[in-house]
Protein backbone atom coordinates (compact mmCIF):
# COMPACT_ATOMS: atom_id res chain seq x y z
CA UNK A 1 0.00 0.00 0.00
CA UNK A 2 2.54 2.61 1.06
CA UNK A 3 6.31 2.67 1.16
CA UNK A 4 8.92 4.91 2.28
CA UNK A 5 12.40 4.16 0.87
CA UNK A 6 15.38 6.33 2.43
CA UNK A 7 13.15 9.26 3.13
CA UNK A 8 15.25 12.75 3.58
CA UNK A 9 12.95 15.10 3.96
CA UNK A 10 14.37 19.32 5.24
CA UNK A 11 12.91 22.49 6.43
CA UNK A 12 14.88 24.63 4.24
CA UNK A 13 18.50 24.18 5.78
CA UNK A 14 17.30 21.69 8.65
CA UNK A 15 17.64 18.38 7.78
CA UNK A 16 15.03 16.76 9.48
CA UNK A 17 13.96 13.71 8.48
CA UNK A 18 17.22 11.42 7.80
CA UNK A 19 16.41 8.51 6.07
CA UNK A 20 13.38 7.02 6.56
CA UNK A 21 12.27 3.20 5.35
CA UNK A 22 9.33 1.95 6.37
CA UNK A 23 5.90 0.25 4.90
CA UNK A 24 2.31 -0.34 5.42
CA UNK A 25 0.69 -3.50 3.96
CA UNK A 26 -3.23 -3.28 3.03
CA UNK A 27 -5.25 -3.85 6.27
CA UNK A 28 -1.89 -3.05 8.22
CA UNK A 29 -2.18 -0.53 11.28
CA UNK A 30 1.59 0.86 11.73
CA UNK A 31 2.02 2.77 14.56
CA UNK A 32 5.39 5.73 14.76
CA UNK A 33 6.08 6.36 18.64
CA UNK A 34 8.28 9.32 19.78
CA UNK A 35 8.43 12.32 21.50
CA UNK A 36 7.75 15.70 20.99
CA UNK A 37 9.76 17.40 18.07
CA UNK A 38 11.60 14.31 16.66
CA UNK A 39 10.02 14.16 13.21
CA UNK A 40 6.40 12.20 13.26
CA UNK A 41 4.20 15.00 11.72
CA UNK A 42 6.58 15.79 9.09
CA UNK A 43 6.66 12.34 8.34
CA UNK A 44 3.17 12.61 8.05
CA UNK A 45 4.01 16.14 5.46
CA UNK A 46 6.01 14.15 3.48
CA UNK A 47 4.01 11.42 2.61
CA UNK A 48 0.95 13.28 1.66
CA UNK A 49 3.17 15.68 -0.36
CA UNK A 50 3.04 19.12 2.24
CA UNK A 51 6.76 19.15 2.65
CA UNK A 52 7.76 16.17 -0.26
CA UNK A 53 10.98 14.41 0.13
CA UNK A 54 14.32 16.35 -1.16
CA UNK A 55 15.97 12.69 -1.16
CA UNK A 56 14.39 9.38 -0.96
CA UNK A 57 10.99 7.94 -2.54
CA UNK A 58 7.43 7.56 -1.47
CA UNK A 59 5.34 4.94 -3.28
CA UNK A 60 1.90 4.66 -2.98
CA UNK A 61 -0.61 1.63 -4.51
CA UNK A 62 2.61 0.69 -6.91
CA UNK A 63 2.88 4.58 -7.73
CA UNK A 64 6.13 6.77 -7.26
CA UNK A 65 4.31 9.19 -5.54
CA UNK A 66 7.15 11.65 -4.45
CA UNK A 67 6.88 14.46 -5.80
CA UNK A 68 2.65 14.51 -6.19
CA UNK A 69 0.76 17.48 -5.04
CA UNK A 70 -1.79 16.81 -2.18
CA UNK A 71 -4.82 16.60 -3.81
CA UNK A 72 -3.80 14.00 -6.35
CA UNK A 73 -2.79 11.65 -3.86
CA UNK A 74 -5.77 12.38 -1.72
CA UNK A 75 -7.43 11.86 -4.98
CA UNK A 76 -5.44 8.15 -5.11
CA UNK A 77 -6.98 7.50 -1.80
CA UNK A 78 -5.04 8.92 0.80
CA UNK A 79 -5.98 10.82 3.88
CA UNK A 80 -4.94 13.09 6.50
CA UNK A 81 -6.39 13.36 9.51
CA UNK A 82 -3.94 16.44 11.13
CA UNK A 83 -2.46 17.04 14.55
CA UNK A 84 -4.94 19.46 16.28
CA UNK A 85 -8.05 18.16 14.48
CA UNK A 86 -8.15 21.48 11.94
CA UNK A 87 -11.60 21.07 10.94
CA UNK A 88 -13.87 23.87 9.31
CA UNK A 89 -14.68 25.98 12.17
CA UNK A 90 -17.32 28.54 10.84
CA UNK A 91 -18.73 25.40 8.92
CA UNK A 92 -21.04 23.32 10.51
CA UNK A 93 -20.64 19.26 11.13
CA UNK A 94 -22.53 18.39 8.14
CA UNK A 95 -20.71 20.91 5.86
CA UNK A 96 -17.34 20.12 7.01
CA UNK A 97 -18.03 16.50 5.82
CA UNK A 98 -20.09 17.34 2.68
CA UNK A 99 -16.90 19.31 1.74
CA UNK A 100 -14.54 16.40 2.02
CA UNK A 101 -17.32 13.85 -0.17
CA UNK A 102 -15.44 12.66 -3.34
CA UNK A 103 -16.27 12.53 -6.61
CA UNK A 104 -14.43 8.70 -6.51
CA UNK A 105 -17.45 7.11 -4.54
CA UNK A 106 -17.35 4.47 -2.36
CA UNK A 107 -18.01 2.64 1.18
CA UNK A 108 -18.22 5.81 3.00
CA UNK A 109 -20.86 7.94 2.68
CA UNK A 110 -22.43 11.00 5.10
CA UNK A 111 -24.91 7.80 6.39
CA UNK A 112 -22.39 5.37 7.38
CA UNK A 113 -20.17 8.28 9.17
CA UNK A 114 -22.68 9.35 11.32
CA UNK A 115 -23.72 5.66 11.90
CA UNK A 116 -19.77 5.49 13.37
CA UNK A 117 -20.37 8.42 14.95
CA UNK A 118 -23.81 8.99 16.46
CA UNK A 119 -22.36 12.22 18.55
CA UNK A 120 -22.17 13.96 15.10
CA UNK A 121 -25.14 13.00 13.81
CA UNK A 122 -26.92 14.73 17.02
CA UNK A 123 -24.93 18.12 16.58
CA UNK A 124 -25.37 18.07 12.45
CA UNK A 125 -26.24 21.94 12.43
CA UNK A 126 -23.73 22.77 14.71
CA UNK A 127 -21.03 24.80 13.81
CA UNK A 128 -17.48 22.78 14.04
CA UNK A 129 -16.31 25.39 16.71
CA UNK A 130 -19.00 24.72 18.65
CA UNK A 131 -17.75 21.16 19.04
CA UNK A 132 -15.65 19.33 22.13
CA UNK A 133 -12.45 18.37 21.34
CA UNK A 134 -13.19 15.19 21.37
CA UNK A 135 -16.03 15.33 19.08
CA UNK A 136 -14.00 17.42 16.68
CA UNK A 137 -11.52 14.78 16.61
CA UNK A 138 -14.57 12.66 15.76
CA UNK A 139 -15.34 15.06 13.11
CA UNK A 140 -11.53 15.22 11.36
CA UNK A 141 -12.12 11.31 10.89
CA UNK A 142 -15.38 11.27 9.78
CA UNK A 143 -14.23 14.19 6.94
CA UNK A 144 -10.87 11.70 6.17
CA UNK A 145 -13.30 8.95 6.14
CA UNK A 146 -15.44 11.06 3.27
CA UNK A 147 -13.12 11.13 0.74
CA UNK A 148 -13.34 7.47 0.96
CA UNK A 149 -9.46 6.55 1.92
CA UNK A 150 -7.14 3.29 1.11
CA UNK A 151 -4.52 4.85 3.43
CA UNK A 152 -5.37 7.09 5.98
CA UNK A 153 -2.81 8.83 7.86
CA UNK A 154 -3.78 9.82 11.52
CA UNK A 155 -1.08 12.62 13.54
CA UNK A 156 -1.80 12.36 17.59
CA UNK A 157 -5.74 11.42 17.23
CA UNK A 158 -5.92 11.13 20.84
CA UNK A 159 -4.01 14.59 21.81
CA UNK A 160 -5.87 16.47 24.65
CA UNK A 161 -8.55 13.95 25.11
CA UNK A 162 -10.05 12.83 27.87
CA UNK A 163 -9.75 9.08 28.85
CA UNK A 164 -13.25 8.12 27.84
CA UNK A 165 -12.36 9.46 24.79
CA UNK A 166 -9.19 8.15 23.94
CA UNK A 167 -10.83 4.80 24.38
CA UNK A 168 -13.67 5.87 22.11
CA UNK A 169 -10.95 6.73 19.10
CA UNK A 170 -9.25 3.31 19.81
CA UNK A 171 -13.15 1.73 19.26
CA UNK A 172 -12.87 3.63 16.03
CA UNK A 173 -9.82 2.87 14.83
CA UNK A 174 -10.53 -1.16 15.56
CA UNK A 175 -13.52 -0.79 13.64
CA UNK A 176 -11.60 0.81 10.16
CA UNK A 177 -8.96 -2.11 10.44
CA UNK A 178 -11.92 -4.64 10.46
CA UNK A 179 -13.06 -2.53 7.30
CA UNK A 180 -9.59 -3.05 5.58
CA UNK A 181 -8.10 -0.18 5.96
CA UNK A 182 -4.73 0.93 6.58
CA UNK A 183 -3.52 3.18 8.68
CA UNK A 184 -0.78 5.13 9.41
CA UNK A 185 -0.71 6.21 12.83
CA UNK A 186 1.05 8.64 15.13
CA UNK A 187 0.37 8.61 18.48
CA UNK A 188 1.80 9.28 22.10
CA UNK A 189 -0.46 7.24 24.14
CA UNK A 190 1.22 3.92 24.25
CA UNK A 191 -1.28 1.58 25.37
CA UNK A 192 -3.90 3.07 22.74
CA UNK A 193 -0.88 2.48 20.11
CA UNK A 194 -0.07 -0.81 21.15
CA UNK A 195 -3.73 -2.33 21.26
CA UNK A 196 -4.24 -1.49 17.65
CA UNK A 197 -0.51 -1.89 15.96
CA UNK A 198 0.83 -4.73 13.83
CA UNK A 199 4.06 -2.85 13.69
CA UNK A 200 5.61 0.17 15.76
CA UNK A 201 8.81 2.18 14.56
CA UNK A 202 10.18 4.42 17.33
CA UNK A 203 11.26 8.22 15.88
CA UNK A 204 14.07 9.93 17.43
CA UNK A 205 15.95 12.81 15.79
CA UNK A 206 14.31 11.93 12.17
CA UNK A 207 15.49 8.58 12.40
CA UNK A 208 13.74 4.74 13.05
CA UNK A 209 15.67 3.38 15.99
CA UNK A 210 13.96 0.41 16.82
CA UNK A 211 11.03 -1.42 14.70
CA UNK A 212 8.97 -4.35 16.68
CA UNK A 213 5.90 -6.07 17.07
CA UNK A 214 3.45 -4.25 19.88
CA UNK A 215 4.06 -7.37 21.92
CA UNK A 216 7.96 -6.81 22.04
CA UNK A 217 7.65 -3.71 22.61
CA UNK A 218 4.85 -3.99 25.93
CA UNK A 219 7.62 -5.84 27.92
CA UNK A 220 11.23 -3.92 26.51
CA UNK A 221 11.36 -1.26 29.49
CA UNK A 222 14.75 -0.24 27.97
CA UNK A 223 13.73 1.09 24.40
CA UNK A 224 10.19 2.55 26.74
CA UNK A 225 12.36 4.57 28.71
CA UNK A 226 15.42 5.57 26.72
CA UNK A 227 12.58 7.06 23.85
CA UNK A 228 9.31 7.32 25.10
CA UNK A 229 10.18 8.53 29.08
CA UNK A 230 8.25 5.97 30.15
CA UNK A 231 9.02 4.93 33.34
N1 LIG B 1 7.51 24.45 9.41
C1 LIG B 1 8.68 24.20 10.01
N2 LIG B 1 9.80 24.93 9.75
C2 LIG B 1 10.97 24.66 10.36
N3 LIG B 1 11.17 23.67 11.24
C3 LIG B 1 10.10 22.91 11.56
C4 LIG B 1 8.80 23.13 10.97
N4 LIG B 1 7.95 22.21 11.48
C5 LIG B 1 8.67 21.46 12.33
N5 LIG B 1 9.95 21.88 12.39
C6 LIG B 1 11.03 21.26 13.19
O1 LIG B 1 11.21 19.93 12.75
C7 LIG B 1 11.42 19.05 13.84
C8 LIG B 1 10.38 17.95 13.84
O2 LIG B 1 9.10 18.51 14.07
P1 LIG B 1 7.76 17.64 13.98
O3 LIG B 1 7.80 16.82 12.76
O4 LIG B 1 6.62 18.58 14.13
O5 LIG B 1 7.91 16.70 15.26
P2 LIG B 1 6.82 15.86 16.07
O6 LIG B 1 5.58 15.77 15.26
O7 LIG B 1 7.50 14.54 16.30
O8 LIG B 1 6.58 16.58 17.36
C9 LIG B 1 11.40 19.92 15.09
O9 LIG B 1 12.72 20.24 15.42
C10 LIG B 1 10.64 21.15 14.66
O10 LIG B 1 11.06 22.28 15.37
MG1 LIG C 1 3.63 16.29 15.65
Amino acid sequence: MLELADVHTYYGESHVLQGITLGVGPSEVVTILGRNGMGKTTLMRSVIGFTPPRRGRVSFKGDDVTRWPSFRLVARGMALVPQGRRVFPSLTVKENLDVARHGRGGRWTLARVLELFPRLGERARNRANNLSGGEQQMLAIGRALMTNPDLLLMDEPTEGLAPLLVREVGRVLGELKREGLSILLVEQNLSLALSVADRVHILSRGQIVHSCGPGELRSNEEVKSRYLGVA
